[in-house]
This record gives structure tokens, C-alpha cells and sequence, in this order.
């Protein structure tokens, strides 16, 4: 049975993940909050040490990792901030924060899948990494768009496309792909919803567990040359 390590674990998304992922899979838990579960390990990912020491402790218990699924979402002051309104400090803490813990999690992952010379690093990034926000669908909600989200997501996928390049160049079977969601339900207005309906085919905003026949590809040898890739899951939102 493959071992996967979710973080973020106890997220919208990343509580999908783990119950739809556990039918086929062990999955290892990360998450900030306190939790007392066989499997759960807390860590913060913005601190380096901790990481390191964090994965080191999960190699030895398990000993062999297949798969690390990134669905953490750090935030710090002023994310929600649009437009012109965060400060280069908020605007550069929120950018770094999520694309350095991301790069901090391969770079400790990276001994382990180079040493079992095999690998999958799976991220949840957003179709905002690839298109701008329709702006319309913001109007008369409480909702709003940060100006920061875009680069963070942007960033994220070109990242894990440098990793799946260099390990492709390098010939070390370790993929990397992003899952892009669009819209993914989470308590939004009806008129949020409704208004996101309308660029879409069917559903509009998705649940967190449609992502789950995704990750279960990714995570298995059924899309085993796939990498580099970042899959769009959005009912045609972006279109
Ligand atoms: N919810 C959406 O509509 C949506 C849409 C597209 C993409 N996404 C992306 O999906 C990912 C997950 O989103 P979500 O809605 O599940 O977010 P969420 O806020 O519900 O969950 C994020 C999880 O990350 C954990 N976390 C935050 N900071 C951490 C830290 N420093 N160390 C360890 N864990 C930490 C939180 O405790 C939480 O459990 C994000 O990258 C988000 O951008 C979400």
C-alpha cells in the first residue's frame, strides 16, 4: 500500500482529500492544529526546523514515502487585502509564506524520494495561477479577490514545473504536478454561488471531494508518466 503524506490535512480540501484517499491509500496527516490521531503529525511548515525534523520522524516510522500532497493555506495579516490596499510588507509575507513552505516541503521530501529513487509531489494550486479573476462575479458580495493570490498560485505551479523538469532532466523518477481547482464550495453566498454559475456547465463551484478521483490518479501508477502537469478542475470556469 502506498504511504501519502497530506498537509493541510484538516482543510476544506484537505479533509476531502484524506477521507477520499484513505480507501486506497495510508495516509499520513500534517496540519497546524492540535489533534490526538494515529497517522496525524502538527507542524508548522512556515518553520524550516520543524519541517525538517517533522518528516524525518515520519521517514523512520514508515519508512518508505510514496507521495507528498500539499493542501495548506498559511495566511498572514492583511491577506484578504484587494487591489492596491496591502502593504509590500503583507503582500511579500503572504507571497513567501506559501511559495516557500511549498519549496521547504520538496526540499525535505527530496532525500527521501531520491534515496528510494522514486517519487510524487502533488500541489493544490487554484486556476487563478493561470487566469485573472472575473471581476463581475465579486460585485455586491462580501467576497474579494487578494491581490496577492494570483502571483501565489502562479508561483506554485511554475515551481513544481522547475522540480518535474530538473528530475525529468536528471532522470529521477519523481513527478510533479498541480491540482487547480476553481471555485471549490465552502459556505459562499447564494449570491456568490449563483453568480459563479454562469461562466460554468453544469454545477458551477465544486465540492472539495471532487477532487478526490484527481488526486487518486495522480497519487497512483495509473498516470505514471505524468508530470509537469497542472490539471485544471473547474466545470469550465476558466473557458
Ligand atoms: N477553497 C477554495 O475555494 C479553493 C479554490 C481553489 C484552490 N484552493 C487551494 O486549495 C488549498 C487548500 O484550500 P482550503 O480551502 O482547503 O484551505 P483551508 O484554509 O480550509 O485549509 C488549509 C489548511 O492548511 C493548514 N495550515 C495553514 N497554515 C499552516 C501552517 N503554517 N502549517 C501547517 N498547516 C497550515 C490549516 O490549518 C488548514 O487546515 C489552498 O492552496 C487554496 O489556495 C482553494
Amino acid at each position: 500500500m502506498k504511504n501519502v503524506i497530506i498537509v493541510g490535512s484538516k482543510g476544506l480540501i484537505g479533509k476531502a482529500l484524506v477521507k477520499g484517499l484513505s480507501k486506497n491509500f495510508r495516509i499520513i496527516e500534517i496540519d497546524l492544529v492540535n489533534f490526538k490521531t494515529k497517522n496525524y503529525f502538527k507542524c508548522n511548515i512556515l518553520d524550516e526546523k520543524e519541517v525538517k525534523s517533522v518528516l524525518n520522524k515520519i521517514f523512520k516510522k514508515y519508512k518508505k514515502i510514496d507521495c507528498i500532497i500539499n493542501s495548506a493555506y498559511p495566511k498572514k495579516n492583511n491577506f484578504s487585502k484587494k487591489f492596491l490596499e496591502p502593504s509590500m510588507t503583507d503582500f511579500n509575507d503572504n507571497l513567501s509564506i506559501n511559495v516557500g513552505s511549498l519549496y521547504c516541503l520538496i526540499k525535505y521530501i527530496y532525500p527521501h524520494f531520491k534515496k528510494n529513487k522514486k517519487g510524487n509531489i502533488i500541489n493544490i494550486a487554484s486556476i487563478y495561477g493561470a487566469i485573472q479573476p472575473k471581476f463581475e462575479i465579486y460585485e455586491k458580495t462580501s467576497i474579494k479577490p487578494p491581490t496577492v493570490y494570483g502571483p501565489i498560485k502562479s508561483a506554485q505551479i511554475m515551481l513544481l514545473n522547475y522540480f518535474s523538469k530538473i528530475f525529468a532532466f536528471r532522470k529521477q523518477d519523481i513527478r510533479c504536478n498541480t491540482i487547480s481547482p476553481g471555485g471549490v464550495f465552502g459556505g459562499q453566498s447564494k449570491q456568490f454561488v449563483n453568480n459563479y454559475k454562469k461562466y460554468c456547465k453544469s454545477k458551477g463551484m465544486i465540492s472539495p471531494s471532487d477532487l478526490v478521483g484527481i488526486a487518486n490518479f495522480l497519487v497512483s501508477d495509473e498516470s505514471k508518466f505524468i508530470t509537469g502537469q497542472d490539471i485544471q478542475a473547474d466545470d469550465g470556469f476558466s473557458l
